[in-house]
């Protein structure tokens, strides 16, 4: 769309786009680009010509000692701006993001983030595209993860929640600046060459508008508003001190515990033991589905309609996990001495 829409436009030249280091955007050719881990480009021959990648805004392990998130959130702007100036305003065609990344490990952006790298887009007239496929629909707290962080995109993508999941359907979203593009483009070829078997399939697209009426019939929000800090302020309670637990992040109902030998330093364990998978297979155990992603992050989200009491029941169950693997971790580490 991106690319028609400039091309529609006279201008061909603006064509890159800029993602982010642990991004996840799907995996075919274009959004495996978009996305910055290396599973997804090894052996892919991937990220193809044209897709770049800028560092990603976390605070935890990218910060520099002392750094403020403001201040970290000012350097990361400035690195953008660079990378647009190195490589030409001209040439950069759109900045992608998810408002929270999800599978690189549930990352909160440091507070002024957004507001600092919007501006450097506007500078260089880079659209913003939003990828709320997690994010949107009251996941973090808001209808779009969007108005979380004060975002103003001029694309925006979404999946997963706009059905709850149950039949799969994803939709695009454009601002009028993107329509009118497409539409000059669409006018002058004749047709907008651009569709899927089964786009807008009708028994999924009814699937979606059910379950928005029913978000707005239990007023979802309202819920999430309400359980979302519980569960944040919970986990942090409860698992900060945690011998095992560098960082404890997340917002509305999602959210990630990362596991590290070394709490002063930050460091993650070694990846040869697993401990991330092996934390798994202990909430197994223990009656509890969690996720491992990239440095042992352990990923929480939970069905929008989970109860204060079932986050209980729920960090009740990690804890036990935690403990189990810790349990075998000492064991291991004595064995290795
Ligand atoms: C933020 C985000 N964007 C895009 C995708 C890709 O979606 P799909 O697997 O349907 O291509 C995912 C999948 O988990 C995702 O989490």
């Amino acid at each position: 769309m991106v690319w028609y829409m400039n091309n529609a436009l006279g201008r061909p030249q603006k064509k890159k786009i800029i993602s982010r280091l642990k991004a996840y955007h799907g995996i075919t050719l274009a959004s495996a680009s978009l996305t910055g881990l290396p599973a997804n480009h090894k052996l892919f021959d991937l990220p193809l010509p044209g897709f770049l990648h800028v560092s990603t805004p976390h605070h935890y392990h990218g910060a520099r000692p002392g750094e403020s998130e403001e201040d970290f959130a000012t350097r990361l702007a400035q690195e953008l701006d660079d990378l647009i100036v190195k490589e030409g305003p001209e040439t950069v065609a759109a900045f992608w993001a998810e408002p929270v990344m999800g599978a690189g490990g549930v990352i909160v952006p440091p507070r002024t983030y957004y507001e600092k790298i919007q501006a450097v887009l506007k500078k260089h007239d880079v659209l913003f595209v939003a990828d709320e496929v997690i994010c949107g629909f009251w996941r973090t707290g808001n209808y779009w993860g969007c108005q979380t962080f004060g975002i103003r995109p001029d694309i925006l993508v979404c999946a997963k929640a706009l059905s709850s999941s149950y039949l799969p359907i994803s939709g695009v979203l454009v601002n009028d600046r993107v329509f009118q593009g497409i539409a000059e483009g669409s006018s002058t070829v004749g047709t907008w060459g651009h569709g899927f078997t089964y786009s807008g399939h009708p028994v999924a697209a009814a699937v979606a508008i059910e379950t928005l009426k029913i978000y707005d019939e239990i007023d979802i929000g309202a819920h999430v508003r309400e359980v979302g800090p519980y569960m944040q302020q919970r986990m942090r309670e409860r698992f900060t001190g945690h011998p095992l637990v560098g960082e404890v992040r997340g917002v509305g109902l999602v959210a990630a515990l990362e596991l590290v030998e070394d709490k002063a330093a930050h460091r993650n364990f070694d990846p040869a033991r697993k401990a991330g998978p092996r934390l798994l297979k202990h909430g197994e155990a223990n009656g509890v589905i969690l996720r491992a992603m990239v440095n042992d992050s352990i990923g929480f989200s939970p069905p929008l309609v989970i109860t204060k009491a079932e986050v209980d029941e729920m960090l009740d169950r990690t804890a036990k996990a935690l403990d189990g693997l810790a349990v075998d971790l000492r064991r291991e580490s004595i064995a290795a001495v």
